[in-house]
This record gives C-alpha cells, structure tokens and sequence, in this order.
C-alpha cells in the first residue's frame, strides 16, 4: 500500500509498551509521513486496548510475542523500561522486524554489541531512539560554531536535573536498568560527543546513590577530550529542573536552553559576545512548527532507511550504530568510575 501524500510505500509499526513516552510516541506515528502503526502490546489487555484506542491503533495485544508475530509489521518500536530494552530487541529482530529501540539502547555495551550483532545477522536495521538529535536547532548550532561566532571550541557542559517520577517507577530499580545516569545521563553523554566530535580520552564520574537500592539518583561526569576540550555534565532525579547546553569557545558562549526537548517553537539559542547577548531564532526549514517534530523526523527517518535499504544515520551525518557503541561504552566508564554497580557486568 503506498501513502497517499507521498505515493511512498507505507511503513508499518508496532509499539511494545504503554509507559509514559506513549502520549509523545502515539500521536508523532500518526503525524509521521508514510507510516501507519498497526498494533500495540502490552502485558496487560485492558491496557493494550485502552492504549490502542486513544492512539487510534487498530490492534491491540497482550503480550509482546503476540506483536512480534504479526506479519503485517515492518519496525517495532521498543518503549519498554531499560531492562527489556534487549530482549525484545534482539527478538523483534529474529522475528525479521527492524527495531527503533528508546534511549538507552542497552544498560551497558555489552547489550548494545548484543543487540547489533543480532541486527547484522538478521539483516535489520537497528537505531537507538535519541530524538533530540533530530531536531532542527542542531543544524542551526553546528553552523554558528562553523562560522566562527565562539571562536574554538574549550569547554562543553550539559544539565538534565529534575525531580524524577514516582518511586515505583522502574527507573528507580537496579534490575530494569534504572538510575540517572543512563536514564538522562545517556543524553548529556550522547550530546558531549557529538559536539566534541571525538571520543572522550578519560572520564570521571561521581554518583550520589539510593542508600536502599543502589540505583544512582545523582550524576556529575567529567570528559576529557583531545586537544584540551572538556565536557562536564550533570543530572539528576531529585532536583529543581534544570536543562540547558553551554557551548564555549575562545571568543563566545552559545546557550542551548532546551537542548533535550524545547517545550515550543520557535526554539532560540543565546549567542553571547564581546559582552553582549543576542537571540537567535531557529528557522524550522518550513517544517511544521509541533513540539513532537523530533519525534516525528526520527520516526520517518527510519521508515525511510526501511524503504530504500539505507542504514540509520542522525541528521549531523553520524552513523547510528558506531554512535551507539560509543555512548554505550563512555556511560560504562563514567559508572566504573564512580563505583556503580550495573545489573549486566557491562
Ligand atoms: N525519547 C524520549 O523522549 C523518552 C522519554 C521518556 C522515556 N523514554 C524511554 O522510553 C522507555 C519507556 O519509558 P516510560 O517513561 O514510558 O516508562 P514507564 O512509564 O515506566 O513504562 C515502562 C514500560 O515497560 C513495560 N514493562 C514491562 N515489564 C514491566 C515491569 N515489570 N514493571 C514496569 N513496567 C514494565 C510497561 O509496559 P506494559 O505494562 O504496557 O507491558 C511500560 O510500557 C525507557 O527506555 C525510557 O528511557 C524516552
């Protein structure tokens, strides 16, 4: 069946899970160019069905084996808790499904190697479901740094601090893959190499942790990149919030203030120089002007690659893949060295 805007092929999904990240999942697959999402499951019906009735999804299962056996499904997108993020990966894979699998993609490299490794064998593409990249306020950034405005690049720092979810939540469980620093610390990490462009030559890490789990509740990391550049992040569940990118050169400082998810359009970034600060407004290259953009480009962007057979890549021309290995294994590092225990020996 082809779209009838685009006279493309549609691309079918299905949804394992019915967490939060839903209400932002269910309506960007239905803005989403040439896609239809066919099914959704749960572990429960009751909230397979209701899931499956607010996003207008026709079928609606129990059970994630019962959605990985539909035939008429082409990508899952995998939006359980970080412990499951792998097994059902890897199995939506074997099923000859190709997989958009929520941030992190692993709690650690050893599952993200895992998960790729089953990805080649089955001849699927895999991408780890960072949106934030996707959006069009990066494109803005990378070419303000190109043309000089801050000078050369000495001092990255990212924050992502809030007050977290209610304690039941799986975040906070050592066994689903809980804890700050992969939950949001995977964001600071992900965004302090793509702007350094370089892997980091050692990093520091220090976790304020849960005195009854464990699950770290806290983060501060340090990065230390070649050629003298220096990345800081932290984050955190049990803070006020704080969200933001400072990008600062020789000469200026540019300010991301929504770096993850800008609450609405149009996005601005605060270029400050020669002591003076100024706005400057993203032009959202004629793209519809939703909060859900990101979510709707990434999810398009894999339909695409589905279609013509092209491996994921992020709107910056990164590999998908070798970012993830990379971000997998600088996230293991920062937990070593702040004395994490992690549930995969990763
Ligand atoms: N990209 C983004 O902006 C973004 C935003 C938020 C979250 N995320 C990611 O999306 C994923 C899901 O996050 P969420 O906030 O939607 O999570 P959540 O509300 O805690 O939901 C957890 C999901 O895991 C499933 N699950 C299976 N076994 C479970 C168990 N024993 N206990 C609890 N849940 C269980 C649940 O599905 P059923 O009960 O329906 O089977 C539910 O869909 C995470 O990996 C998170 O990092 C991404």
């Amino acid at each position: 069946m082809n779209d009838a805007r685009t006279f493309e092929p549609v691309v079918r999904w299905g949804v394992l899970g019915t967490g939060l990240v839903l209400e932002k999942l269910g309506p960007s697959l239905r803005l989403a160019r040439g896609v239809d999402c066919v099914a959704i499951a749960s572990r429960d019906h009751a909230r397979a069905t209701a899931a499956a009735a607010a996003h207008g999804i026709a079928q609606a299962y129990q059970g994630y084996d019962q959605l990985l056996d539909d035939p008429a499904i082409d990508v899952v997108l995998n939006a359980l808790h970080n412990g499951l993020h792998c097994e059902w990966t890897v199995r939506a894979l074997a099923a000859g499904k190709h997989v958009l699998c929520e941030k992190p993609l692993g709690r650690g490299l050893v599952e993200v190697e895992e998960m790729y490794q089953a990805a080649a064998r089955h001849d699927r593409w895999l991408l780890e479901g960072f949106m934030y990249r996707f959006h069009p306020q990066w494109r803005a950034v990378d070419n303000l740094i190109a043309s000089g405005a801050i000078g050369q690049l000495q001092h990255l720092r990212a924050a992502y601090l809030g007050r977290g979810r209610e304690r039941k939540n799986p975040r906070y469980r050592r066994d689903t893959g809980g804890g700050v620093l992969l939950d949001l610390g995977c964001y600071c990490v992900n965004v302090l190499r793509r702007f350094a462009g370089t892997e980091p030559q050692r990093v520091r890490g220090h976790a304020r942790c849960d005195d009854e789990t464990g699950v770290d509740l806290t983060f501060a990391g340090m990065l230390e990149f070649p050629r003298g550049l220096s990345g800081h992040f932290s984050t955190s569940f049990e803070s006020a919030g704080l969200y933001g990118l400072d990008i600062i050169g020789t000469d200026g400082r540019l300010h991301v203030p929504h770096p993850w998810r800008p609450p609405a359009w149009p996005a601005e970034l605060c270029l400050s120089r020669d002591g003076t600060t100024e706005t400057v407004v993203v032009d959202a290259d004629g793209k519809p002007q939703d909060p859900l953009l990101p979510f709707v480009l990434e999810i398009e962007h894999l339909s695409d690659c589905v279609r013509r057979g092209q491996p994921p890549r992020y709107p910056d021309g990164a590999d998908a893949q070798r970012d993830a290995h990379h971000n997998a294994r600088v996230l293991d590092q920062l937990a070593a060295d702040a004395g994490l225990k992690t549930t995969t020996g990763g």
